[in-house]
């Protein structure tokens, strides 16, 4: 794998642990509608885009829903603002050191780091665990059109580092990621939840494996 000469990482699940936020957030919106949503429901919107989880979540209503898009997106708004709340409570804490660590390991072995996600909340989250720095370059869900498994944000990422998709490697723990790196023409290493999704051309178990990887 010395092919590899830059590393781009997806946010949540792997670089900390939103989704308990994410599930309470969208379970609130979902029991003011009436809509039954648990945590299995949830791990079906891991990587997936706001909007599309959205639908998700809309697409367990047993009563049909007819919505027009300014209600979608007032939803939408309505479960990123209970969101925000929590996000609000983040602190340094709430990533490893191991991650920390790792990270800065990476780097003096010379290696240029990104962020690539889905999330449009991924500067505010980075920003919250004072995780900006650990960072070269930053592509999230404001700056594509088209989301993961679409390999967008991932490719955006590596021309910010200045690395060419075939010699970048990406950090994933969700399928949608993961199919994002193999279309982009990248290593996909599968990490957390995703570690043995077939999709994963490279297995992590560690965090901490990733600076003898490569
Ligand atoms: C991804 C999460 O990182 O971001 C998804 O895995 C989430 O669960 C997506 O839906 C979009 O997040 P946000 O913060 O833009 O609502
Ligand atoms: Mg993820």
């Amino acid at each position: 794998m010395s092919n590899i000469k830059g590393i781009i990482f997806d946010l949540d699940g792997v670089l900390l642990s939103t989704d308990r936020f994410h599930f309470l957030a969208w379970k609130k919106l979902a029991d003011r509608m009436g809509i039954t949503f648990t945590e299995k429901d949830n791990e079906r919107l891991r990587g997936v885009s706001r909007m599309e989880s959205l639908e998700i979540v809309l697409s367990l209503s047993e009563k049909p829903l007819t919505l027009s898009e300014e209600e979608k997106i007032a939803l939408a708004t309505e479960k990123n603002d209970c969101y925000r709340e929590y996000l609000k409570t983040l602190t340094p804490a709430d990533v490893a050191d191991e991650v920390r660590e790792t990270l800065a390991e990476l780097r003096k072995k010379g290696y240029p780091l990104a962020v690539g996600s889905s999330s449009k909340n991924t500067r505010f989250i980075l920003s919250q665990t004072e995780l900006t720095d650990a960072f070269d370059a930053i592509a999230d869900g404001n700056d594509i059109k088209n989301s993961k498994p679409d390999p967008e944000v991932f490719l955006k990422a590596a021309a910010l580092i200045g690395t060419a998709p075939e010699n970048c490697a990406v950090i994933e723990d969700a399928e949608a990621g993961l199919e994002a790196a193999n279309r982009g023409g990248m290593l996909s290493v599968a990490y957390a939840s995703a570690v043995d999704c077939p999709l994963g051309k490279v297995k992590l178990h560690k965090f901490s494996d990733l600076v003898n990887m490569f």
